[in-house]
């Protein structure tokens, strides 16, 4: 019976074997991806593009045990990329060489060493209007078998480097009341503008993605160094709880650390831009689809009804999808990564929607976007999602890990706020 149905059927209506007819979803969309580098040693985040072209990344300690210095394996937390597929510790070796390490093995349990004059954990890379660098250094490091440690004073800074002479020209060293020894400083956005600041010497938006849950914002006035926190803890910097997000068809379950249970996402607020006119701060949680912003002026404010007023303050933006870094361009377009999709959509702020900028099927973790003044959007996949902090816990990442450009829209190009 059953092998006559068959029979029956291609004999009658032979198109039944070409399944290829059927719509289906194509995959790609929009201008395509350009490789423009191959990571084949460091695992990395950041990608910053300076005015001249010359491109740094970073290779956080916190994300990868791979990429913590042991005090004499030469691992760097940030390098500049000097051909397709070769990469320098930047600003020099010594820097990124803390002596003994970036772990403090002295104390129980193991805590991230204190150097304020080497990078302990690197998480991002940015450069400001004046084509200044700035590396954000967590002070967190993970150990072999995947323990993220502790940070202790004088590991989580901002470090500003000198590009033209290669030498560092500020350090901005965090207080334990503004980067708690559990933070994870996770990316940060620049308004040099004289009018922001008491110093006149502009600030800067720091995200905390901490997935022990203090979440919130950072800001720091360049000048003076001093920095404070807004916005912390609430539900729009805190990763929703039962948070489960799917790259390449797999569901995403978090592994704290070793021999611990499975949590959902517990990644907060990670992902910054600045609006084109620096007026409002664009931020979202990774352990979250939603699309937040708040006025600037709000979190520049410290008097006594400031965090009152900031928490007052935030806009709901919609749904954005599953992302990691964001990026402005002078369309006034806030671009972010839609992981789910294989895509980077962006944000409107004109007419309030997300749209679906590239698809592609070689995009399984928009990492950091760097919009360039060449017109092009560059951006890391580094492929987070099959690292073994996503169940089932084994590393699945599979070198080269690539940085992409993509031409912009509308001839767009980097913003500078100064
Ligand atoms: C670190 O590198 C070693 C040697 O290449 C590899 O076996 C191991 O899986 C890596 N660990 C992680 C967490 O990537
Ligand atoms: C890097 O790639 C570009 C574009 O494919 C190519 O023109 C250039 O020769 C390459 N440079 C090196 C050093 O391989
Ligand atoms: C390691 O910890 C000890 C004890 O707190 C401290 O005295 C020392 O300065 C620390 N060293 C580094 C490099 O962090
Ligand atoms: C590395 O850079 C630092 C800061 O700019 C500088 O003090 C130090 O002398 C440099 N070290 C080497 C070996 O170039
Ligand atoms: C909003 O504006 C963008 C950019 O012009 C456009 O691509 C998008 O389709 C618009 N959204 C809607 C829903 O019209
Ligand atoms: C982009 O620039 C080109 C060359 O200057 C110009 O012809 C074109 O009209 C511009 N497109 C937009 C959307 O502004």
């Amino acid at each position: 019976m059953y092998s006559k149905l068959v029979l029956a059927a291609s004999v009658l209506i032979p198109t039944f074997s070409s399944a290829q007819q059927l719509l289906r979803d194509p995959g790609v969309g929009g201008p395509p991806l350009e490789i423009v580098h191959l990571y084949n040693d460091q695992w990395p985040t950041g990608i910053t593009v300076s005015r001249s072209g010359r491109k740094f990344s970073n290779y956080p300690a916190g994300l990868d045990s791979n990429n913590t210095n042991t005090g004499s394996n030469n691992k760097y937390q940030v390098a500049e990329l000097t051909g397709n597929s070769t990469e320098t510790p930047y600003p020099n070796v010594s820097i990124n060489n803390p002596p003994g390490g970036a772990v403090n093995y002295t104390t129980t349990p193991p805590t991230g060493a204190n150097y304020q004059t080497h990078l302990i954990g690197v998480q991002s890379v940015v450069l400001d209007a004046r084509d200044r660098l700035w590396i954000l250094d967590t002070g967190r490091a993970q150990l072999p078998d995947g323990t993220l440690v502790l940070a202790t004073y004088g590991g989580p800074k901002l470090v500003g480097v000198d590009i033209t002479s290669n030498t560092i020209i500020e350090t901005i060293v965090f207080p334990p009341t503004v980067a708690f020894p559990d933070s994870y400083l996770n990316d940060v956005r620049f308004d040099l503008r004289a009018s922001v600041s008491a110093s006149g010497q502009g600030v800067a938006y720091i995200t905390d993605s901490s997935s022990e849950g203090r979440n919130g914002i950072i800001i720091v006035d360049l000048g003076s160094g001093e920095s404070w926190r807004h916005l912390d803890s609430i539900p729009e910097v805190r990763a929703e709880r039962g948070f489960v997000p799917y790259v390449w068809g797999q569901p995403l379950y978090y592994i704290p650390g070793p021999g611990q249970p499975l949590t959902t996402v517990p990644l907060g607020s990670d992902g910054i831009a600045l609006s084109a006119d620096g007026a409002d701060l664009f931020f979202g949680p990774v352990g979250g689809r939603g699309l937040f912003s708040i006025s600037t002026q709000r979190l520049r404010d410290r008097s006594a009804m400031s965090e009152v007023l900031a928490q007052a303050g935030v806009v709901y933006r919609g749904q954005r999808g599953v992302s990691d870094g964001f990026e402005t361009d002078s369309n006034g377009y806030v671009y972010a990564g839609n992981m789910e999709q294989n895509a980077i959509g962006f944000y409107n702020p004109a007419n309030g929607s997300m749209g679906v900028w590239v698809r592609d099927p070689r995009i399984s973790w928009v990492d950091t976007m760097s919009v360039a003044s060449d017109g092009y959007l560059y951006f890391t996949d580094n492929q987070l999602a099959f690292s073994r902090s996503f169940y089932p816990g084994t590393d699945r990442r599979q070198r080269p890990f690539v940085l992409f450009k993509v031409k912009l829209p509308g001839n767009g190009t980097r913003v500078s706020l100064v």
